[in-house]
């Protein structure tokens, strides 16, 4: 038996969510020379498959480096010095990629929206016509800190393309688990993790770069050293990477995205929408506060209002030592009270049932009296439709 199934730990984290087992077995497959035609061939036929789940016949990235890095890829191909910069926030992600912005330009505003709830087309209007001329726009589609999809990114980018504005959109906790179409959707700029709803290794992040990005981008006089994305078309046009790649990596991401296509995109996707929807009945029927109001709620990342007296780091404690369910804590402004369930890529209703009953468990101990026998069906009836 394996390291990975000897674990009976579950990671429910807002990422990095547990991989299959074949893709640990991948990786440790011996390297091979990212200079050669075996490596080229194994990328090419890599980056096809991130299209199909993109949904894009445009240039796609796998990028060696974490989602920040994705997000620094991101804003430095596509910021020019004095840019007018609008960064929808609804969350520390957004905080963070809008402090991010700042390196680039001194003239990026920010349209905050409360954070139980997640920006929409209106905020990007409203950001838009307030500050005229924007040429970049920045958003944050699923805000990993709250639990709030942002609606109908396809209406926000037609908006930003009426205004001439960029739209780069975090897709970290999205993509894999949100239906969204890059091409159809109109997106200018795309970046995600492999850690997530893919159900890759941590390590990687991607971006998909469309025409009029590209046209932006060339047109920088400044370009980043590592995440120089003309350097990255000018080696991918051979199948290879500007600098060393994590092969290793590369190897696990593709061993998680044969499973995930060998079930289909749209159906990884709905596993998803499944999953949530067990999240959401079970925590309603037990009376427990969901933290985004229900038209922004995500279907990968569940954020759990606690009760006053109760601690969010004390509850995530006990859940990982007793009952071996890791869970991700409140952050930012909401340090302290709220619960994070990361429902992302191998989506089940096992795993669910696992993590409902160790919540149920451990907020009893606070005198909550909480059933879990009472949301079993409920959750094997999500998975059912
Ligand atoms: C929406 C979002 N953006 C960016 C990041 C940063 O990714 P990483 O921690 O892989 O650098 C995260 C991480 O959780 C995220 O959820």
């Amino acid at each position: 038996m394996t390291q990975a199934e000897k674990r009976r730990d579950i990671l429910m984290l807002p990422g990095p969510t547990d991989i299959p087992l074949e893709a640990y077995e991948a990786m440790s497959q011996p390297l091979i020379n990212h200079r050669g035609q075996r490596f080229r061939e194994f990328h090419v036929a890599l980056i096809e498959k991130l299209k199909k789940v993109i949904g894009t016949k445009q240039d796609v990235f796998l990028l060696t480096c974490s989602g920040t890095g994705g997000v620094e890829a991101a804003l430095s191909n596509t910021i020019r010095s004095g840019d007018k910069v609008l960064a929808l926030v609804g969350g520390q992600f957004g905080e963070r990629m809008a402090e991010a912005a700042r390196y680039y330009s001194d003239n990026v505003v920010v349209a905050e929206v409360p954070w139980r709830r997640a920006p929409t087309v209106e905020d990007v209007r409203r950001g838009i016509q307030e500050n005229g001329d924007v040429d970049v726009v920045l958003l944050v589609h699923n805000e990993t800190s709250t639990g709030g999809l942002a609606p109908n990114v396809e209406e926000i980018a037609r908006e930003c393309r009426r205004a001439d504005a960029l739209l780069v959109l975090d897709a970290v906790t999205s993509l894999g688990g949100v239906p969204l179409k890059f091409d159809d959707a109109g997106i200018d700029l795309l970046l995600a993790g492999t850690q997530k709803c893919l159900a890759g290794p941590p390590g990687l992040s991607l971006v998909a770069v469309s025409e009029r990005a590209w046209e932006k981008i060339e047109s920088l006089k400044k370009r980043p050293a590592y995440f120089d994305l003309v350097a990255h078309r000018e080696f991918m046009s051979r199948g290879e990477t500007p600098f060393t790649p994590a092969i290793s990596l590369f190897y696990g991401l593709n061993s998680s995205l044969d499973k995930l296509l060998e079930i289909g995109v749209e159906n990884w996707i709905d596993r998803h929408r499944r999953g949530a929807q067990a999240f959401y009945k079970s925590l309603s029927e037990l009376e427990l506060e969901i933290y985004p109001l229900p038209p922004y709620r995500s279907p990968t990342l569940i954020a759990v209002q606690l009760p006053d007296h109760i601690r969010d780091a004390d509850v995530a404690k006990k859940m990982a030592e007793k009952h071996g369910v890791h869970v991700g804590v409140g952050v930012s402004k909401l340090k302290g009270r709220i619960i994070r369930i990361g429902s992302m890529g191998q989506v089940t209703a096992e795993r669910t049932k696992t993590t409902m009953k160790a919540l149920c468990n451990v907020l009893s101990e606070y005198g909550m009296k909480l059933d879990y026998e009472a949301v079993d069906g409920i959750i094997d009836e999500s998975f059912s439709r």
